[in-house]
């Protein structure tokens, strides 16, 4: 576990509300973080840990390309405030892979061709992680319907229901 700490930012912001000290447990590094109180977790991330994985797509919860798992359940971080979350075990795309070693996920939507710009991707593969832990990728129709908040503009919708059944088909460990 490595401590990760942003520069300490004077204790009034320009608003004029002050700074709070937020700890974030973040694909296993403890964070510390001095930050307005109304940045949201995906702005944590991305501004102020260097997290760039999780993509800020509609920034108003509707595209899911800011899926991260917060105790293993997906939620969009674009809507979430980084104060709310301390202390809760925070995993990014960047935090999925194990070493070198891509997670299964990633590893059948390389293998599927699941992407083309790849924007939406990160966002696709943690929900799709968690597709598999609620146990919600028992058919094309099922896998369509619960990966329904995860838009692709490119239109990749085949490819991606096909790495997600071809994970959930061969039982592999999709789990953290
Ligand atoms: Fe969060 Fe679109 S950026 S849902
Ligand atoms: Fe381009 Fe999904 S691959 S938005």
């Amino acid at each position: 576990m490595k401590y990760v700490e942003t520069t300490a930012r004077p204790g009034q912001a320009a608003s004029g509300i002050p700074d709070v000290d937020v700890t974030l447990h973040v694909n296993g590094d403890v964070c510390r973080l001095r930050i307005d109180s109304r940045v949201t977790l995906l702005d944590a991330l991305r501004d102020h840990l260097g997290l760039t994985g999780a993509k800020k797509g509609c920034d108003q919860g509707a595209c899911g390309a800011c899926t991260i798992l917060v105790e293993g359940k997906r939620i969009v971080a674009c809507l979430a405030l980084a104060a709310q979350y301390e202390g809760q075990e925070i995993t990014t795309i960047e935090g999925l892979s194990d070493n070198d070693e891509p997670h299964p996920m990633q590893a059948a939507f390389a293998r599927h061709d699941a992407f083309q710009c790849g924007y939406c991707t990160p966002g696709q593969i943690m929900s799709a992680v968690s597709l598999m832990a609620e146990g919600r990728a028992r058919s094309d129709e099922d896998v369509c319907e619960f990966m329904s908040g995860n838009i692709c503009r490119c239109g990749a919708y085949p490819n991606i229901r096909a790495a997600i059944r071809e994970v959930a088909s061969e039982g592999n460990d999709a789990s953290l």
